[in-house]
């Protein structure tokens, strides 16, 4: 595991954008997870320059996104799909039939759970780059916490602290959807190498349980600790408990 303390969001989200751009530069043709929510925000929109200073290109790369809520259609604005194409699809040359979301709206989210499953099965090798942020609670993905990890593809009922947490996106709480479709454990850990982005005190306990606490279900992002090649990117505020407690680990 590598720790990068950033001074605040804007150092994170461009340590983080240098670290997928140099990913894209070494394999152009790379599979990269993507995430949504806030923290990737200012990471989408430093790819967003790289791509108009000609730094990088996309019309090689392949995207699979974490998740999606069920019953929003693609063109709702809280869809992470219009999220997607708003903060960073839509804005590149990348080839939008090499992007890859769940279908919220699906008829049958069970077929569209396992349909998703078996495109992230045909990443031969594992995806390159996984990107994650955290939830509150430690969830990543909707992988919330739990009894057990959950591995493939499959619908989650949203736990209240994830639905107050976004209902800031909706304007009202009973907006939210109560449930999504996420990818499970096995990509993430699977995937070749991982991005951990984190920001802001709200997330500086859960951050220091997730990397230094007991691997548990009851703390999703606590597998990480697990995984071959992880890469944390925080702000001072989300590593100040880690800071204060596991100084020597933080570059
Ligand atoms: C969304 C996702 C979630 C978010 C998490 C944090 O695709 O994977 O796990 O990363 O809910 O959300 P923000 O960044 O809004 O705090």
């Amino acid at each position: 595991m590598n720790i990068i303390f950033c001074e605040d969001y804007e150092e994170m989200s461009r340590k983080a954008a240098a670290v997928i751009a140099s990913q894209i530069i070494l394999k152009p043709d790379s599979t990269l997870g993507l995430a949504t929510g806030s923290t990737p925000i200012g990471l989408y929109d430093e790819l967003v320059k790289k791509y108009n200073l000609g730094e990088i290109s996309f019309s090689r790369i392949h995207t699979y996104n974490l998740d999606e809520y069920i019953g929003l259609a693609p063109t709702h604005e809280q869809s992470y799909a219009y999220f997607m194409n708003h903060h960073l699809l839509g804005k590149v040359d990348i080839n939008m039939s090499n992007t890859h979301l769940p279908f919220g709206f699906a008829k049958d989210i069970e077929q569209e759970c396992r349909n998703y499953t078996s495109k992230l099965a045909s990443v031969s090798g594992g995806l390159d780059f996984q990107i994650l942020g955290m939830g509150h609670n430690g969830h990543i993905g909707f992988n919330e916490p739990d009894s057990k990890f959950i591995l493939d593809t499959h619908c989650i009922e949203l736990t209240k602290e994830t639905i107050e947490a976004n209902s800031r996106f909706f304007g009202h709480i009973d907006l939210v959807p109560r449930s999504a479709i996420t990818m499970g454990i096995r990509p993430i850990m699977n995937s070749k190498q991982v991005l951990f982005i984190v920001n802001g005190s709200a997330k500086a306990e859960i951050l220091e349980k997730a990397l230094f606490g007991d691997v548990t279900p009851n703390v999703p992002a606590s597998i990480l600790q697990m995984h071959r090649s992880l890469t944390v990117v925080a702000d001072r505020e989300a590593l100040s408990v880690v800071q204060q407690l596991h100084p020597e680990q933080i570059y």
